[in-house]
């Protein structure tokens, strides 16, 4: 679905809007004529950047946001995908790389620990290399749609970081809201909050370095501050960095996923990006692109982002009239394909696909014990040959089901293991190395695995309560959040 900013309708909408307020926004869904002039200052979209004004778009997310959600997200209509945040050290230094197979483009590092054929393997590489794959995209089907975001605390790495990605997407954005110990004890996410220069320290130096050499715009998403003044202080500050757009997350930091984003402060963040020309995003509870059409005509807002609901059904980025929400078995389904398309980690689709399922579906329970694309197919009954097919060869290419690296017998001889880990270039030892690998990965996996479907039914079960809760009334304020970022 083409970006509604994209279509003569949207324009048409603005054009009514454009003899009103400078201030008020554009609905995401318009019927009305193009856009005429208006002297609402605009600082200008860089010629490969985008423009987030009239956009309902996916929101970061880690592990949910991974390349197979973002193209369901796009298919499904969103504008425009903001990738997970990756940190930039673990971008710095990185390699890139086209799979030849998928044509994805693939950011790797060296893992820290030894060499493994079945590592490799089980970490969705590309044919028998070593390295990891940080971070994934779709050249064809995200071009010019693309947002990558940072999670930084240092300008000059945040700028070392963006420059091995700029090439290949539409924008650079920094997480400045995220309150995981993680980040906030490494300087960033929500800690840049509370040190405004620090952060516009950051967007001056990407906006100043970034645009010119990449031809791309730099943004940044908060978290509301306690009081509206503070906030204030904090958007006058940032929109004087040389940014393009700025998404405000309707929560304060200590807020709860769970909690009712709050929306007393937005159309204040609202006039203070427009007065700088500066796009203005709103984010949380945002369920539908009916609702945010609403929503942003409502706060004047220009566009809006959406993270929890597109993660359950990413066909909330569909209005009504073109079709709405869509049944959990259609998009698990076409899910499941853009996974396989992309040879996506499984562990991350049995994740998604836990998501997307009701957990009183037979499906859901099924999905948890598969254990390969092949399996995760008959599940979701996909009974065409080209889907089983799929399925079949993505389970060749990353070893799952009847390709997986079977578990080595036991080595009795223990100078055996001393002579493989000499890493020479004897033939058997190498086969040894091999063997031991996949008996050592195919343990570490099985681990993983299970630890996944604890966390998955941990969330679920979190998700079953919290939504009996909101029934109830509010939930206490020692329920464990299900993601607090
Ligand atoms: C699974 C998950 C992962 C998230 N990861 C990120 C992230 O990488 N960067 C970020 O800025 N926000 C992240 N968030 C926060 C969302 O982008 C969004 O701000 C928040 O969920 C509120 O939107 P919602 O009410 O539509 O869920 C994450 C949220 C979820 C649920």
């Amino acid at each position: 679905m083409a970006s509604m900013a994209e279509t003569p309708a949207i324009a048409a909408t603005a054009a009514t809007a454009a003899t009103k307020e400078a201030t008020e926004s554009t609905p995401l869904t318009a019927t009305t004529p193009p856009r005429a002039a208006t002297s609402t200052p605009r600082v200008p979209i860089p010629p490969r950047g985008v423009d987030y004004r009239g956009k309902l778009v996916l929101a970061p997310m880690v592990r949910s946001g991974e390349l197979p959600s973002r193209l369901l997200a796009l298919h499904y209509g969103a504008d425009l995908v903001w990738g997970p945040e990756t940190v930039d050290h673990s971008l710095i230094g990185a390699t890139r790389r086209i799979n030849p197979r998928t044509g994805m483009i693939e950011y790797t590092r060296q893992p820290s620990h030894a060499y493994s054929p079945a590592h490799a393997n089980a970490n969705n590489e590309a044919g028998s290399t070593t390295e990891s794959v940080i971070y994934r995209l779709d050249p064809v089907r995200e071009k010019g749609k693309l947002v990558f975001q940072l999670g930084t605390s240092d300008a000059g790495r945040a700028v070392a970081a963006a420059r091995v990605v700029a090439a290949d997407v539409a924008g650079i954005d920094v997480n400045a809201g995220c309150p995981k110990p993680f980040s906030v004890l490494g300087g960033m996410g929500a800690a840049l909050l509370r040190e405004p220069d620090k952060l516009a320290g950051i967007l001056e130096a990407l906006a100043r370095e970034i645009p010119p050499e990449f031809g791309i715009g730099v943004s940044v998403k908060i978290r509301l501050l306690e009081t509206a003044p503070e906030t204030e202080a904090l958007v006058r500050r940032l929109v004087r960095t040389g940014i393009t757009g700025l998404t405000v997350h309707c929560r304060t930091t200590p807020m709860r996923p769970r909690e009712r984003a709050i929306r007393g402060q937005l159309r204040m963040v609202r006039q203070v990006c427009h007065e700088a020309g500066v796009a203005c995003l709103m984010n949380g509870d945002v369920e539908s692109r009916d609702q945010a059409d609403e929503l942003v005509r409502e706060f004047g807002v220009d566009g809006a982002m959406i993270a929890t609901a597109a993660e359950k059904n990413p066909s909330c980025f569909r209005s009504r009239v073109d079709g709405g929400l869509a049944g959990w078995l259609e998009v698990a389904q076409r899910y499941l394909r853009f996974a396989m398309e992309v040879e996506n980690r499984i562990a991350n689709t049995k994740y998604l696909l836990a998501q997307m399922i009701p957990g009183k579906a037979s499906a859901y329970k099924e999905v948890q014990r598969c254990r390969s694309y092949t399996e995760f197919a008959q599940a979701l009954g996909c009974d065409d040959g080209g889907m089983r097919q799929l399925a079949r060869e993505t389970d060749r290419m990353l070893s799952l089901g009847e390709f997986e690296v079977k578990r080595a017998p036991k080595q009795k001889n223990k100078n055996n293991n001393i002579n493989n880990n000499n890493n020479n270039n004897n033939n058997n030892n190498q086969k040894g190395q091999q063997q031991q690998g996949g008996q050592h990965e195919s343990k570490k996996r099985k681990r993983e695995e299970e630890k996944e479907a604890e966390q998955i039914e941990g969330a679920k079960t979190r998700d079953e309560s919290a939504k009996r809760a909101e029934v109830a009334g509010p939930a206490p304020v020692t329920a464990p959040a299900a993601v607090a970022v």
